[in-house]
């Protein structure tokens, strides 16, 4: 028979511990579970003491757990298994259980705070929406940038630039949008988002400063090693973006993050070690969070969600320059990072293109940030 003890810790959260055998008629465990899932959202069952149990009791957690948000451990191989099976993911131990309830509570706060600045609420934001829908068509975009003159202006400044000129210069907006095509305007609309949400976290200058510069890298390592052209503006838009979670985390929670910076220089780690400490949650999953929050289109969405740890498959192609770009700019800057060169000559490698700097290159590298970007 099934032992269940029930703990309140000084923070409020539940910690229930189960024991022994549980059969499917150990009323005890199922009765204290039931009124513990309507009393409580965040619980940590501890399965570590259980000897096994009926299915009706795996049955049982699966249908809780769609009602609260409860952490399971287990250590008994038979008893991981069981849990996997109806869909629960199984901590090692409760320090990592409660890291993963207090990475869920960040990520809350801060999409319920970002839902409050005005930043959905703009032209940028609803033309980057209305584009990512399969429907979507140029006539109708036409009629939506038409409302508003900036957008216009940029739209014939973008066409008539070095990058699209074709000899001819064009002067309305209808054919610009048709030679842009619907990937650039796409671009261009996320670059004006970005640009608003940049206005809101003006406190993260040099996070943003650090995503400008990593787009520029980006672009230009992505044209190095003559990927297809598509890619360039794509690899830009990632190197701009990618930390845009770290901005978010460090905009609702200033303080907080002032201990990961700390934390950073003092132990000489990168910061996403701290924030997984002090919050539960790093800048990356935050990230992937918001641009799926947010519409970005699923190659951005990977960038930003995958720009530290590459875990996409094949090594996604849009992400590797990001990720070269990003630890060339924290090694010269003198935060801690993670060794790239080699990456760097696989992702020259993938477009059987020869690296036109020798060992290191910092010294291309520095002539580009010079000079910027020539588009915004
Ligand atoms: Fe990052
Ligand atoms: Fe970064």
């Amino acid at each position: 028979m099934g032992k269940i003890q029930v703990e309140t810790l000084p923070n409020g959260l539940k910690e229930v511990t189960i024991e022994g055998r549980i059969a499917r008629d150990d009323d005890e465990v199922f009765r204290t579970l039931s009124s513990i899932s309507k009393s409580s959202s965040d619980i940590i069952l501890i399965l570590t003491s259980i000897e096994g149990a009926d299915i009706e009791f795996y049955n049982y957690l699966s249908e809780l757990s769609m009602r609260t948000k409860f952490k399971a451990i287990a250590k008994l191989p038979e008893v991981i298994e069981s849990c996997k099976n109806v869909g629960i993911t199984v901590f090692p131990s409760k320090k990592s259980a409660q890291l993963a309830l207090m990475g869920e509570e960040t990520t809350k706060a801060i999409l319920s705070r970002l839902k409050e600045v005005p930043i959905l609420n703009t032209d940028a934001y609803r033309l980057m929406t209305y584009i990512s829908n399969p429907n979507a068509n140029l006539e109708e975009l036409e009629k939506m940038v038409r409302e508003n003159p900036g957008l216009v202006s940029q739209i014939l400044r973008m066409v008539n630039s070095a990058m699209f000129y074709r000899g001819n210069k064009i002067e309305s907006l209808s054919p610009a949008m048709v030679t842009l095509g619907m990937n650039n305007l796409r671009t261009l609309f996320l670059y004006n988002f970005y640009h608003g949400v940049t206005n809101i976290f003006t406190s993260q200058k040099d996070v943003i400063d650090h995503g400008k510069q990593c787009g520029i890298l980006a672009e230009f390592i992505s044209k190095s090693a003559k990927a297809p052209r598509d890619e360039h503006s794509k690899v830009w838009l990632g190197g701009l973006l990618h930390d845009i979670g770290q901005q978010a985390l460090a905009f609702v929670f200033p303080e907080k993050y002032q201990l990961v910076l700390n934390f950073a220089e003092e132990e000489k780690k990168p910061s996403y070690f701290g924030e997984l400490m002090i919050f539960g949650v790093d800048h990356q999953a935050i990230g992937r969070q918001l641009a799926t929050k947010w519409n970005f289109p699923e190659y951005l969405t990977n960038i930003i969600g995958d720009h530290h740890s590459l875990k996409a498959v094949g090594w996604n192609r849009l992400t590797l320059p990001v990720f070269c770009a990003n630890n060339y700019l924290n090694e010269r800057n003198g935060t801690p990072y993670v060794s790239y060169y080699s990456k760097l000559v696989g992702y020259f490698m993938l477009y059987k293109a020869e690296i036109t700097w020798a060992e290191s290159p910092s010294e291309e590298f520095e002539k580009v940030l010079t000079e910027g970007h020539p588009m915004f």
